[in-house]
């Protein structure tokens, strides 16, 4: 528990706005955004830290239907062997397509993202959020867990998107938005 701390810290002191914050979320903060995840389907998380909401999904969701993404290599081989069952790909999620299996693309039912997207540049985040969308089912949406109140993104005519939840009880609170296809 506290050597998660150590290394989140030590990979923060490396790459501030990489990981956007000192601190891993709560466990609290992981669980509750973990209840607007679907319990069955494809689910992908982006941006995995040291797993304290991929702890929660894999409690409650089968390891061969969901792809941790992790651009940190020293996060990625603790998640690998935090969660030897689970498939942990290291790497960007800007090269999303090539980083999950071809018959994944239009068959992912959910995207949690945990990237620091504020600290992008404005169209990238836009690319990536565009990118995420385009690899879902038609009922799939991308959840977005931020600590800013604003969307990351602008209003775009194609993208639907909604804060469908607040979390106080944690500092700093959570905000967490839905996209979806319009
Ligand atoms: C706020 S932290 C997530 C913390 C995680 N929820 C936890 O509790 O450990 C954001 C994570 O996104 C990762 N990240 C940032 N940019 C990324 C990118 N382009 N592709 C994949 N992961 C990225 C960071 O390395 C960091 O681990």
């Amino acid at each position: 528990m506290f050597s998660d701390y150590k290394l989140f810290f030590k990979r923060w002191l490396k790459s501030p706005s990489q990981l956007g914050t000192f601190l891993p979320f709560g466990e609290r903060l992981s669980r509750w955004i973990t209840t607007f995840i679907p319990s069955n389907g494809k689910v992908l998380e982006f941006g995995s830290g040291v797993g304290r909401v991929t702890q929660c999904i894999l409690d409650h969701h089968q390891s061969q239907n969901f792809i941790g993404i992790e651009i940190d290599p020293e996060l990625s081989i603790f998640l690998k062997s935090k969660f030897p069952d689970a498939k942990i790909v290291t790497g960007d999620v800007k090269n999303l397509d090539a980083m999950i299996p071809s018959d994944w693309i239009g068959h992912v039912d959910c995207i949690i993202s945990e990237v620091p997207l504020m600290y992008m540049p404005l169209s990238e985040r836009e690319c990536l959020i565009n990118a995420a969308l385009n690899v879902l089912s038609d009922k799939g949406f991308v959840l977005h867990a931020t600590y800013s109140i604003f969307s990351p993104i602008h209003q775009i005519k194609t993208i639907k998107q909604e804060c469908v939840g607040m979390y106080f009880l944690h500092f700093p609170p959570c905000f967490l938005w839905k996209y979806t296809k319009k």
